[in-house]
């Protein structure tokens, strides 16, 4: 056996030593004795604890791979996600005071992707080991809300119905205001007879809507999520903002970020999480790749009361930005892009006259790399936001404003 002592963590939230080791489940400053096999630490035994060390709090961790860091402390991974914001912004030659980190509770992650087969007696769901393709079954999982975890049999019981025998199932499962909206992947072709069981299933757990491989088979209830005023039902397995917590202080981060502009476009727009607050006090025109999801925009706000007027444009972002002109008809800008960023985007931004832009990244790196394009179009970054709407994971997510001077 060896000794190996930690110096940093890597992207995934193993500990590194200097020489390039892996070290699951180890701090910096940590000292780890253990055998080596394809450069990682294996049968690890911790010699020297980092004063960060905490017990993790749920049972399933050692062996799920949904949460990367419990053992960690909140106040040492707050400061390791701030870390990796500045680093990637100092990387481009960005400077940047973070403000405080918004860290959502155990308990509230609203959406959650399972995954279930059939094992040769019964079924199995879970998530995805730590580094591996097998599944771990998390019944007591803490990071989902109770509403979601509630469901756990009953998503054993779809599974039950609708794997077939040597496929895996994807269910995705959203908390709406009206009940658990399910999207499985994946399943048996629909028949007569499942659709019948299916249907019970919703009927006996509410569901607002089970979406069965891209169709709606049964729902108790419009699957309804509320955005300010409007309440929109989005598109089965439309995207969501991780935690209700987390939403809320992008909408308020966005909010200010825009302050008393008249005129807004919401780049990257998804079912409305910001254009229709925002419609609370501006004219909003929301953009996005994916007709369906600004279809349920629309309705929602149509039906909703006290906002402004809120336009849509389904646009493939990456291929066909809103150009320089476009932009200049807006007193700010609202971008929200997916990992890959908004390069050609931020490039119009840039020749732009816009003078305010709010930003919410869920990557550093294409984050900091979008920051120094709009930097060297004389944009400064006034403030920015770590938003950790992802407990106990490596994900990180920004909230900025930059302001040209
Ligand atoms: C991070 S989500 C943000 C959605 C929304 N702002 C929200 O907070 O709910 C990114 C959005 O970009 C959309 N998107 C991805 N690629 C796109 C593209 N090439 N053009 C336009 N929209 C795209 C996705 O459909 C998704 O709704």
């Amino acid at each position: 056996m060896t000794q190996f002592e930690v110096v940093r963590l890597g992207h995934k939230g193993d500990g590194i030593t200097k020489d390039g080791v892996f070290v699951p489940h180890a701090l910096p400053g940590e000292v780890v004795e253990g055998d080596v096999e394809n450069d990682r630490v294996i049968h690890g035994r911790i010699i020297t604890s980092s004063p960060a060390r905490v017990t993790p709090a749920c049972r399933h961790y050692k062996a799920c791979g949904g949460c990367a860091l419990q053992h960690a402390s909140d106040e040492f991974v707050a400061d390791w996600k701030r870390e990796i914001v500045a680093t990637a912004l100092k990387n481009h030659g960005i400077s940047a005071g973070l403000e405080t980190i918004h860290t959502s509770p155990s308990c509230s992650r609203r959406r959650a992707v399972f995954h279930g087969r059939r094992t040769k007696k019964s079924v199995m769901v879970g998530l995805y080991g730590r580094a591996s393709d097998s599944l771990v079954p998390v019944p007591d999982c803490i990071l989902m809300t109770p509403e979601i975890m509630s469901a756990y049999g009953a998503l054993e019981r779809l599974v039950q119905l609708g794997a077939s025998r040597r496929g895996e199932m994807n269910l995705a499962v959203i908390a709406t205001e009206t009940g658990l909206d399910v999207s499985v992947e994946n399943g048996k072709p629909l028949d007569m007879d499942l659709r019948i069981d299916l249907g019970q299933v919703v009927r006996e757990q509410r569901f607002s809507r089970l979406s069965w491989n891209g169709e709606d088979v049964a729902g108790e209830a419009p699957a309804y999520l509320r955005f300010g005023k409007a309440r929109v039902v989005p598109p089965a397995g439309a995207f969501l903002q991780a935690t209700a917590a987390g939403e809320a202080a992008l909408v308020r981060a966005m909010r200010r970020a825009v302050g008393d502009a008249h005129r807004v476009i919401d780049l990257f727009a998804g079912c409305g999480t910001f254009s229709l607050p925002c419609a609370e006090t501006a004219e909003v025109h929301a953009v996005e790749g994916v007709s369906e999801m600004l279809d349920a925009l629309s309705k929602g706000w149509r039906q909703a009361e006290g906002l402004k007027r809120v336009t849509v444009e389904t646009r493939d972002l990456f291929r066909q930005p809103i150009c320089a002109d476009e932009l200049n008809r807006f007193d700010a800008a609202i971008i929200d892009p997916p990992r890959p960023g908004a390069a050609a985007q931020c490039d119009e931004i840039a020749k732009s006259a816009l003078k305010t832009v709010g930003f919410v990244s869920c990557n550093p790196i294409t984050f900091a790399r979008d920051a120094k394009t709009l930097a060297e179009a004389g944009f400064v970054l006034d403030w920015i936001e770590v938003i950790d709407q992802f407990r106990w994971s490596t994900h990180v997510e920004i909230a900025a404003r930059f302001l040209r001077v």
